[in-house]
């Protein structure tokens, strides 16, 4: 009856060298949802999401995207995702429709101008299509790079920090592509380090930290892990924060 997870992981481990970064990671996205993996600079986020996009491999543990194990159905894996890194892959010197027509004609579809211009109009590009993108600001670029990285349709989409480094006007422009993405059916995995941005877009949260998930759960759900508001001169609702602050606890004792 339920439609299996979009991504089921269990038991991931990862080390570099002595450095053992993952240390058991289980969780499970369901299709169609936004999931949130929220962790201090260095939780291994990235880690995570380069073993499901079957860049790297895990030491132990198995994982599946849309059924396929990324060990050993790498490329049914590939094709059923697409991976946004941190820093745009955009051509500068191309202009944005450019870019769009040349990834669509790499992947040899059919009509690379029809999906250019499709998906300059989904992420409000259109004006700004026949520019080159050297002179787009930070949150056009990347929504250029998450438009890019559609084409062909994939049923996943790996988006690691797509905000790091961008004004909150960019911000904001961002949140609602990704918003776009998940309303036209897109599984979508982000990694943030921000906690309002997980607040904004996630429809689930997990909390990284030494090496495990220490929380997953709806935002609703984390902020139940915190005693209730208190009422002083106004009711103030734990913010996610909060919870993360609590949850995490004292670094310096566990680590
Ligand atoms: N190729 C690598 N070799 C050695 N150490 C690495 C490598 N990649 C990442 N690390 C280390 O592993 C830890 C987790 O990195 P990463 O997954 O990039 O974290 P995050 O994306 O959450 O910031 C960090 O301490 C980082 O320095
Ligand atoms: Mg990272």
């Amino acid at each position: 009856m339920s439609t299996p997870p979009a991504i089921h992981v269990q038991g991931l481990e990862k080390s570099y060298k002595d450095l053992h970064v993952l240390r058991g990671v289980d969780f499970d996205v369901a299709r169609g949802s936004i999931f949130a993996l929220l962790g201090s600079n260095g939780a291994g986020k990235t880690t995570v999401v380069r073993i499901l996009s079957t860049l790297l491999r895990a030491d132990t543990g198995t994982a599946q995207v849309q059924g396929f194990d990324v060990a050993t159905q790498a490329a049914d894996v590939r094709e059923s995702i697409s991976l946004t890194g941190q820093f745009a892959a955009v051509d500068e010197i191309l202009t944005g429709r450019e870019n769009l027509v040349l990834v669509a004609k790499l992947r040899h579809l059919e009509d690379p101008g029809t999906i250019a211009d499709g998906l300059l109009d989904r992420f409000s590009l259109r004006e700004a299509g026949s520019r080159r993108v050297s002179t787009y600001s930070g949150g056009m670029r990347r929504r250029l790079d998450i438009a890019m990285s559609l084409i062909g349709n994939p049923s996943v989409i790996f988006l690691d920090e797509p905000t790091a480094g961008l004004d909150p006007q960019a911000r904001i422009e961002v949140w609602q592509a990704v918003k776009e993405l998940a309303n036209g059916g897109t599984t979508v995995l982000l990694t943030t380090q921000y906690l309002d941005e997980a607040e904004q877009l996630a429809d689930r949260i997990a909390i990284l930290h030494l090496g495990r998930i220490i929380v997953n759960g709806t935002l609703a759900e984390l902020k139940q892990l915190l005693p209730p508001a208190q009422v002083e001169y106004v009711e103030k609702q734990p913010s996610l924060e909060d919870v993360f602050l609590a949850v995490v606890g004292d670094t310096k004792k566990q680590g």
